[in-house]
């Protein structure tokens, strides 16, 4: 089905999702601040729209993708929003969402927030994710047209869902990534190649890691911290050891540091012989 869809903010992202919006088929209106930005889509058949304003008129769908949320509560700020369903994919705070949410309701509009898990080069390809949340009419109602930029999944009716778990999800990647830039310190260090550690060393062993995180994720939410695997005194002692290793080894452990704080305060409570997932109950 083709779908009448204002697109607001042409910057990297809001392009790519333009661009996937118009080769599924739909009728994309678009407008950006700085309006030179709409003449490559406007040549593969959008059209341009002058004001945020007369971009939503002609359409029932908004998506709107712009640096973040004061920057889209201005541009939406004189818009006739009743009846409009305001699909919001620009990067923010649970609470920024909530707010917006409010604000698009108190002007007779319906709002979904959304998380884009990817990049613009990945818009429009399998891989690409987005998280919803919101209003599940909305989402139910247009999930076919959001299928065309990303794979679509709906998080739940608070607006701030999406966001959270975008959020968390980053969470996940900075963590990945700060143990990747220590290990890359201590093996630069010694002088080793850092290529071949990567891809044949650290890779396979955090995906054989990672693979054992659904079985963690059970036992926080079932709060049982007993452990076959090892204990925290054992973790603790392997933290000192890294520590110490680094510093001996010139390397700052300043990344690890934070979570060494946070093993020992747990074994200081007493909680020596739980596994790591009770570290949760620390946070
Ligand atoms: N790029 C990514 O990989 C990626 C991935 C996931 C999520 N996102 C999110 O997508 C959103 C857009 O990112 P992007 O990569 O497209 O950024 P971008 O290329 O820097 O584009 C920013 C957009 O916001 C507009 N804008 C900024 N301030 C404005 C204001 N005060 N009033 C009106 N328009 C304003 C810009 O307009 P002008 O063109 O006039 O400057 C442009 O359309 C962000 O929230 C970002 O976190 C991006």
């Amino acid at each position: 089905m083709s779908e009448n869809i204002a697109v607001l903010g042409l910057g990297l992202m809001g392009t790519a999702l333009a661009e996937s919006l118009l080769a599924a088929g739909h009728r994309v209106t678009v407008w950006n601040r700085s309006p030179a930005k709409a003449g490559p889509l406007v040549a593969k058949g959008a059209t341009r729209a002058d004001t945020p304003a007369q971009a939503v008129a002609a359409n029932p769908l908004v998506i709107v993708c712009l640096l973040d949320y004061p920057s889209s509560r201005a541009v939406l700020e004189d818009v006739e929003l009743a009846g409009k369903v305001v699909a919001n994919l620009t990067t923010g705070r649970p609470a920024e969402a909530r707010e917006l949410a409010t604000w698009v309701a108190e002007r007779g509009g319906e709002y979904l927030d959304g998380g884009i898990m990817a990049v613009p080069q990945m818009i429009g390809r399998p891989g690409a994710l987005i998280l919803y949340s919101g209003s599940e009419r909305s989402f139910d109602r247009y999930e076919q047209a959001f299928a065309a930029m990303a794979e679509p999944r709906f998080t739940g009716a608070d607006p701030g869902m999406a966001p959270l778990l975008d959020l968390a999800m980053l969470t996940g990647m900075y963590g990945q990534i700060a143990g990747f830039l220590e290990a890359a310190a201590l093996v630069t260090s010694a002088k080793y190649p850092l290529g071949e550690f990567t891809s044949s060393l650290l890779v396979p062993w955090l995906n054989a890691m990672a693979a054992l995180q659904p079985a963690w994720a059970e036992k926080i939410e079932s709060g049982d911290h007993a452990t076959e695997v090892s204990n925290l005194e054992v973790n603790r002692a392997g933290m000192e050891n890294l520590v110490r290793a680094f510093r001996e080894q010139g390397v700052k452990p300043d990344l690890l540091l934070p979570m060494k704080t946070v093993i020992d305060q747990r074994a200081a409570r007493g909680l020596g012989h739980e596994g790591l997932s009770g570290l949760v109950e620390e946070l």
